[in-house]
Formats: structure tokens, C-alpha cells, sequence
């Protein structure tokens, strides 16, 4: 058992953050054991970590990040998506064939994750199996949970990545069944999105839904150009996300559809339908996709929602620099487009980060007895002049914090280095 004395902060519903201050968390076996205002007796003699000013929250979860595109963060942001693709992106996946070259970005990539509190994710490799194989393995090793896709993508996209349909549905059980000792982090399909799949491939892929019970990611209509392609691909379908349901894909273990900008009716109901999450990236939309979400609207109508970095399109993969950003883009939607948005608080946006996003991944993302432990603990964001409350520590942190505000982080109850 161990003990933390303290301020601690985290979110109990999608609109209310909790702090507890000068309080005592318990951990055993690293799980949260419980939480209280005063040190029980029987908790006496047990080691305590005193956290003096800092403030202790959950990690946080990136439901939608894509692991190859490290080496560009922060490159070729004035494209839009399309260009971006074709001239920077598609080359650099390309590289992945190369599982050295693999090796080294992924290494980094997950390091540079837990460095910046991240330590649940969803993430998109690549079309290479051996190379995916290797990230899912490293997270695995790390001790992170997480969902890890091998790409799919058999049209409209360069030689050097286009698969075969049967090529494709080939290495996807190749990568499902390689992966079958994977205990905390798990495979899950990833069709990359529709303008690069065909029919073929996604009823194929819905097959592997059923045979091995594994969940789906993909990019869900994402911009105009990708909603307007979609249709036009698909004229049997009426909107992105039914393209999904008809060909089997949501019926597996989740649906994490990224971006989620411009949803028909129809959309958000089969969303909703299959207990989906919309993931709202707000770095990547600003940069190359050019849309925001509805992220208020959207959570009025009961869709679960969560944040992800969608590095390399967004530049930071700090979760905690989105939960700002979100809040900052959920008022330029509801002042520019007043129609049915709203802006959306701190406490929903650090929500969607932490236990929101989390809930997919099991008892994470919140302090709470029976949640795993695993914590942050921020400081060096006070001032010296002015009195902060331990919510108001983490608000500055969203906004203005960096890896150097982390003090410490706990994975599974252990400190990591
Ligand atoms: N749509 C299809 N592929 C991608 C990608 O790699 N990043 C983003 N943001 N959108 C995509
Ligand atoms: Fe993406």
C-alpha cells in the first residue's frame, strides 16, 4: 500500500471536475484503494508521497494518433489534407517498409507519449505488418493500454503503399493473429478512410469484425472533401458512417471514428447506435482539415466523445495542449455558426481527455477508488504573488503546460523514470 497527501483533481461527470485537497489517496496492487480527508487508522506506517503544492490528476487517453507521422510533427502545416497526403504524408508512411527505420520512430514516438502523460491511446500504424507488429509490441512492453491498427488502403493512393484487396485482408489476419498474446494492448481494424478503401475490402474487413471480435478506427467524415468522396464512392450509402454499418464494421468490440466534423443526421445515429466514440483533434483540424466540431451539440445528443493529438496533422502530442484548444474552437463554432452549437467548459473538455476517452479502455482516466493508477503529477505552475486553486493549477496546465510541469507520472501504481 502506498499512500499520496494532497490535491488531487479529476472529473466525476462530463461537466464536473472534483478537487479533493489535503486529502489521502491509497493504492494497492496499483489500483486505486481510496480516497479520504483524513489518514485512516488503519492506513498508519504506510509510506507517504507528500505532494506539497502539486496537484495529482489522471493520465490521459489520445484516442487518435498516428505513430509513423512523428518524424513530421510540426512540418508542412500550411497544406490542406489532400496535398498533405499525397506530398508529405503517403512518402514518409512509405519509409515503414523499412522496420529499422520503424524501430527507431516508434521507440521515440512512445517515449515521447508517456513523457508527455500519455498512457492509453489508439493508434494508426501503418500498411507494414512487421513494423505495426513492432509498435504494438512496445506499447505492450511500456505497460500502456491501447488499441494499435495495421493500415488498410487498396485505391487511390501511391504504389508504394497500395495493397491488394486480398493482399490486405491477408497481412490484417497475419497482424490479428500475431498479436493474439497481446494483453493490454490490442489490435483493432483500420481502414484508413473511404476515398483509399473499396467495397471489397470493407465487407472484408467486416468479416474479421465477426471471426475475431475486434473493434474498428477510421478517419469519420472528416472534411468536405473526404464526406463529398465518400458519397460519391459509395452512392449506395447515404452517408460516411453507413458505409461502416452496411460492410459489418461496427458491430465489433469499439467504433472510434476520428473527427466526426460534418455529420448528417443519419451519421450521428448510427454512431450512436453502435456506442461510438467521435474524436475531436483540434490541432489537426485546424491545421490541415479546416473544420470543427460540434463538440457541444454533439455531446447534448448523448454521442461519446474524447480528444486525440492525430499527430502528425496536429503538431503536439500532449493530450493536455487539446483540452484548451478544444474549448478555444467550441467558441469560434458557436460564435461564428450559432445554429444549435454552444461553446463547451474546461470541465467537459478535460472530461473528454481523461475519463471520457479512458472509459474505452477500462477503469482509467479518473481518481477514484477502483481505478487503476495511474496519475500525474503536475507542478511548477503556480505563482508565488497569487493564491491558485488545484483546478485552476490544472486549467493553466491545459493551456500553457509542458512535459517540464510533470513531475512524476504513475503507470499501473509505478513511477515511471
Ligand atoms: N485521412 C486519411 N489519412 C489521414 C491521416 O493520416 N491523417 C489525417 N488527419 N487524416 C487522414
Ligand atoms: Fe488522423
Amino acid at each position: 500500500m502506498e499512500l499520496y497527501h494532497g490535491n488531487f483533481v479529476t472529473s466525476s461527470s462530463i461537466e464536473k471536475l472534483e478537487s479533493c485537497t489535503d486529502s489521502y489517496l491509497a493504492v494497492e496492487n496499483g489500483v486505486i484503494a481510496g480516497i479520504y480527508p483524513c489518514l485512516p487508522e488503519t492506513l498508519r506506517g504506510a509510506p507517504v508521497v507528500e505532494l506539497g503544492e502539486d496537484v495529482l490528476i489522471p493520465a490521459f487517453s489520445d484516442l487518435h494518433v498516428h505513430a509513423p507521422q512523428y518524424p513530421q510533427r510540426g512540418l508542412a502545416m500550411d497544406e490542406l489534407l489532400h496535398d498533405w497526403l499525397e506530398k508529405h504524408t503517403f512518402p514518409l508512411e512509405a519509409r515503414f517498409a523499412d522496420l529499422d527505420y520503424a524501430r527507431h520512430v516508434y521507440d521515440a514516438f512512445t517515449d515521447e507519449m508517456l513523457a508527455r502523460g500519455t498512457m492509453h491511446a489508439v493508434v494508426f500504424g501503418t500498411v507494414h505488418t512487421p513494423a505495426t507488429l513492432y509498435l504494438l509490441e512496445r506499447m505492450e512492453q511500456k505497460g500502456m493500454l491501447g488499441y494499435v491498427g495495421k493500415v488498410n488502403m487498396d485505391t487511390d493512393s501511391p504504389d508504394s503503399l497500395r495493397e491488394s484487396c486480398a493482399g490486405s485482408l491477408a497481412e490484417t489476419e497475419r497482424f490479428l493473429d500475431a498479436c493474439s498474446d497481446s494483453r493490454n494492448v490490442r489490435p483493432i481494424l483500420t481502414p484508413r478512410f473511404a476515398p483509399t478503401c473499396t467495397w471489397e475490402l470493407l465487407c472484408a474487413l467486416g468479416r474479421l469484425t465477426q471471426k475475431y471480435g475486434v473493434g474498428v478506427q477510421t478517419h469519420l467524415v472528416e472534411s468536405f472533401w473526404e464526406a463529398a468522396e465518400a458519397r460519391r464512392r459509395f452512392p449506395h450509402c447515404s452517408c460516411d458512417t453507413e458505409i461502416y454499418e452496411r460492410a459489418g464494421l461496427l458491430d465489433g468490440a469499439c467504433v472510434v471514428g476520428a473527427h466526426f466534423i460534418f455529420p448528417s443526421e443519419e451519421d450521428i445515429h448510427i454512431l450512436l447506435r453502435h456506442n461510438g466514440f467521435a474524436v475531436q483533434c483540434p490541432d489537426a483540424t485546424v491545421s490541415v482539415i479546416a473544420g470543427i466540431m460540434r463538440a457541444g451539440a454533439l455531446a447534448d445528443r448523448g454521442v461519446r466523445l474524447a480528444l486525440g493529438t492525430d499527430l502528425g496533422a496536429g503538431h503536439n502530442l500532449g493530450v493536455y495542449s487539446q483540452v484548451g484548444r478544444a474549448v478555444q474552437l467550441s467558441k469560434l463554432k458557436a460564435f461564428y455558426e450559432p445554429d444549435g452549437n454552444r461553446a463547451i467548459s474546461f470541465a467537459q473538455a478535460f472530461y473528454m481527455a481523461t475519463r471520457g476517452g479512458g472509459s474505452l479502455f477500462g477503469k482509467v482516466g479518473a481518481l477514484e477508488p477502483g481505478y487503476r493508477f495511474d496519475a500525474l503529477r503536475l507542478g511548477g505552475l503556480a505563482d508565488a504573488y497569487e493564491n491558485l486553486s488545484p483546478v485552476q493549477i490544472v486549467e493553466r496546465f491545459c493551456y500553457l503546460g509542458d512535459k517540464s510541469h510533470i513531475r512524476a507520472r504513475y503507470l499501473a501504481g509505478r513511477r515511471l523514470d
